[in-house]
């Protein structure tokens, strides 16, 4: 058995491109000149015909639209049967909202994630008896979807960007931020959206692993700031970014992963520009820059 991933999204929080940006990405991207892409979101599936719709984006309704595997099978029938988020940010919770219409589904994350939608009553759209919300612990693995198994280990990060109060610790290893493991037969493939840093510990668990979607937000840490767009850099966002002695290419540089995709781009990010020296040169690392609509069978 072989895992199907589909990229529903390629591009972080804003999207590609972003309502309020006038950076050269975004204005490229809204005219036609770089394609556009939507916010973080990968579909995936053992068999491919149940898939889990790992995090939920603000752009869920053309994501699917775009997807004929995820197309519903009869009148309330859907491929969908489960969704997982693996953090509280608004890019992976607010698509939750379209997916309202009391269609049956599990929502799986931790329990700490869980109370985050739970102190937000629009939320409750999502109908106890009609959703399954369903608490994960940590480590413990599970069925996310037919024949396929995941697991949720804590990565380092930080609470979603609406909770933050005046001091915000940018590493927390705990239950609000996860990376998923995906096993099916031979096939272990990683989901790691959002991480602070490649600890020792997260890079023994992805050393031989089939495939790994990483987060790929920024290219450089003061990549917006350089850029005049605000004062938050990578790090202080809970992002590593790709370049740099401190950056994920170097990071997974020896380390054994079949295929190396970064997803959750920044709109700044230059790897979203065909033929730019930064994609080539991340291409030349090893990785695959993510796109919207990507399909790989690991
Ligand atoms: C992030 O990944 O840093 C968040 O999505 C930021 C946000 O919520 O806009
Ligand atoms: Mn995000
Ligand atoms: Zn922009």
């Amino acid at each position: 058995m072989t895992i199907r991933a589909h990229v529903l999204g390629a591009a972080a929080g804003g999207g590609l491109p972003q309502w309020n940006c006038g950076c050269e990405n975004c204005n490229l991207a809204r005219t036609g000149h770089i394609p556009a892409q939507t916010q973080s979101s990968l579909a995936v599936s053992a068999d491919g015909h149940n898939w889990a719709v790992l995090n939920a984006s603000p752009d869920i309704r053309t994501q699917l639209a775009a997807a004929p595997a995820l197309h519903p099978t009869g009148l309330r029938d859907m491929p969908i049967s489960s969704v997982l988020v693996t953090n509280g940010d608004i890019d992976h919770i607010a698509g939750l909202l379209t997916l309202r219409e009391m269609q049956r589904f599990d929502l799986f994350a931790t329990s700490e994630i869980h109370s985050v939608l739970q102190q937000n009553p629009i939320f409750d759209a999502l109908r106890q008896g009609v959703v399954e919300r369903c608490q994960i612990a940590l480590d413990t693995s599970f069925e996310l979807a037919c024949g396929l198994t995941a697991t949720l280990f804590a990565v380092p990060g930080k609470v979603p960007l609406f909770m933050e109060g005046d001091e915000v610790q940018t590493d927390l290893m705990g239950e609000q931020t996860v990376g998923v493991e995906l096993t099916a037969g031979a096939s272990r493939v990683y989901y790691i959206p959002g991480c602070a840093q490649l600890t020792d510990g997260l890079r023994a668990r992805l050393q031989g692993a089939t495939a790994l979607f990483f987060d790929g937000t920024l290219w450089r840490d003061d990549e917006m700031v350089v850029a005049g767009l605000g004062h938050k850099t990578g790090k202080r966002m809970g992002h590593m970014s790709m370049s740099g002695a401190d950056g994920s290419m170097a990071a997974f540089d020896g380390l054994d992963v079949g295929r190396k995709i970064y997803v959750h781009m920044n709109n700044t990010n230059p790897v979203l520009r065909p033929g730019s020296a930064e994609k080539i040169e991340a291409e030349a690392a090893g990785w695959t820059i993510g796109q919207d609509g990507m399909e790989i069978t690991l």
